[in-house]
């Protein structure tokens, strides 16, 4: 049977000084509260419920998938799961207790948790953690023969409490039902006025029921963030840990300090990232291909052997070799087939651009469909807009498009035909012609000469 994931995410977080509410603040990306629940999802919990109360809203909206109860005051950490009782009635066995404000918990963390509890047969598994400076922590109060009495927080600390460096993480794993049971003799009876849920461990452990207990090996990834620096520690920390399983799948960063890769990207081996280079989403990177520096690409698929310098890329696709930039702008829906580029300065959305097929310099490019071996002269312009619809540019096999051409759409230039230079193009262009729109240019035989004889210094 699977365990059920509580997670807390109800608080306000005062100390972000925002106006978003605390969870949905973002590390590479992604919200804290997803990746709470993800790490649920993974350690094996069949069913993840949410509280949520301050901003429910927004931070329902970032869980989708997820089952959310609300707690309408946040009254507590107790309260809390008392507004989820009803939610998780028919839960039976381990229910993980998670905080949303904890990213960095992992599911193998979790999974243990749930086996410790499930051997010892405990009311309660805790994940513990030794802080060299435990302040703000609840503490681990254990009697001499190491079984935990409870927790006690730090504003309820007496002198030699508050020396205790062993601290209450903030995930749990409870039995449901013994945890139901008891839920209602909680009070407010604390420095905060608050119901806590730590006092659990001492309702437990008065009764005789076990307390188990799991020490976390790296205190860093129970890190509660409750400050835009703990938030910058704990996207530091995200950001190391995904680039060393990118590294140790064979992905080259000469600084890993300066890459930023969202949870979600894949990335395929001897691909080479550069430094400033951020991955974000769902972004798919091909073996052996090469980005950066300074280059931002989110949900894009980069092909195998592609190359993309000092580029930005949303929602595009880059085929097998293809090569972007340096300075290009791939907006969504741009398609690069193989072999193709889009050089320097070049802007391009919704737009399929064929196999080898070339747009190198200063360019925009807006609803285009261009086939394949088409060469785009520098400086042309799609002039997909009128003021108030898009129209399309269809540019066939290939076509050669004279610098600074402004293709007028809609519009279709024929296979293999040409517009030379500094045509503004209207009218179809038949496949295999020339289309030319130019005044005719004059010449004033002597005209220079001239001038200057006429005393010009
Ligand atoms: C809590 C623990 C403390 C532990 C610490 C670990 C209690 C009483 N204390 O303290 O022992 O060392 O976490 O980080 O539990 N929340 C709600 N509703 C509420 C109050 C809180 O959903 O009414 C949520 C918050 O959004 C947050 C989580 O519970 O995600 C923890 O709350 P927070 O106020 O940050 O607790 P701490 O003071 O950090
Ligand atoms: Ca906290």
């Amino acid at each position: 049977m699977g365990a059920t994931a509580l997670v807390l995410a109800a608080g306000e977080g005062t100390r972000m000084k925002s106006a978003l509410p605390k969870v949905a603040h973002r590390i590479l990306g992604v919200p804290m509260v997803a990746y709470v629940v993800r790490a649920a999802e993974e350690a094996g919990c069949d069913r993840v419920v949410t509280v949520t109360g301050h901003g429910a809203e927004t931070v329902e909206a970032l869980v989708p998938a997820c089952e959310c109860v609300r707690q309408d005051r946040q009254l507590g950490t107790g309260h809390a799961v008392m507004c989820a009782r009803e939610a998780l009635a028919d839960a039976t066995g381990s229910l993980v207790v998670l905080s949303g404000d904890s990213p960095l918990i992992r599911p193998e963390t979790i999974a243990a948790l749930i086996e410790a509890r499930e051997r010892a047969g405990a009311a309660v598994a805790l994940l513990t953690a030794r802080m060299p400076d435990p302040t703000g922590y609840g503490r681990i109060v254990r009697a001499d023969t190491g079984a935990v009495e409870g927790i006690v927080e730090q504003k309820d600390c007496t002198r030699e409490q508050c020396a205790i460096d062993e601290v209450n993480t903030g995930t749990y794993c409870f039995d449901a039902a013994v945890l139901f049971e008891h839920l209602d003799r909680l009070d407010t009876d604390n420095a905060q006025g608050e119901f806590y849920l730590t006092d659990m461990v001492a309702l437990f452990a008065d009764e005789g029921l076990a307390v188990a207990s799991v020490t976390v090996g790296d205190p860093l990834e129970t890190l509660g963030v409750n400050s835009r620096v703990q938030l910058a520690e704990a996207a530091r920390v995200m950001q190391r840990r995904i680039n060393e399983r990118h590294m140790l799948a064979g992905v080259t960063m000469v600084d890993p300090d300066l890459v930023w890769i969202g949870p979600d990207v894949e990335l395929a081996r001897d691909c080479e990232l550069l430094p400033m280079t951020f991955l974000l989403g769902r972004t798919v990177v091909g073996e052996g291909a090469v980005i950066g520096p300074s280059a931002r690409v989110t949900d894009s698929v980069v092909g195998d052997g592609a190359v993309v310098d000092s580029s930005i890329l949303l929602e595009a696709e880059v085929g097998p070799g293809a090569t972007v930039g340096p300075v290009a702008y791939l907006r969504p829906g741009a398609v690069l087939a193989a072999r193709s580029k889009a050089g320097a300065c070049v802007e391009i959305k919704n737009t399929t651009v064929g196999e080898g097929s070339k747009v190198p310099h200063l360019s925009y490019i807006g609803d285009a469909t261009i086939g394949e071996h088409v060469n785009v002269g520098a400086g042309t312009i799609t002039c997909n807009y009128d003021g108030v619809r898009k129209h399309r540019t269809v540019i066939e096999d290939g076509a050669f498009i004279g610098s600074d051409t402004m293709l007028v759409a809609p519009l279709t230039i024929g296979a293999g035909a040409v517009t030379a230079a500094a045509s503004a193009i209207t009218k179809d262009v038949a496949p295999g012609s020339l289309a030319i729109e130019r005044s005719e240019q004059r010449e004033v035989t002597g005209w220079a000469e001239r001038r200057r004889s006429d005393g010009a210094p």
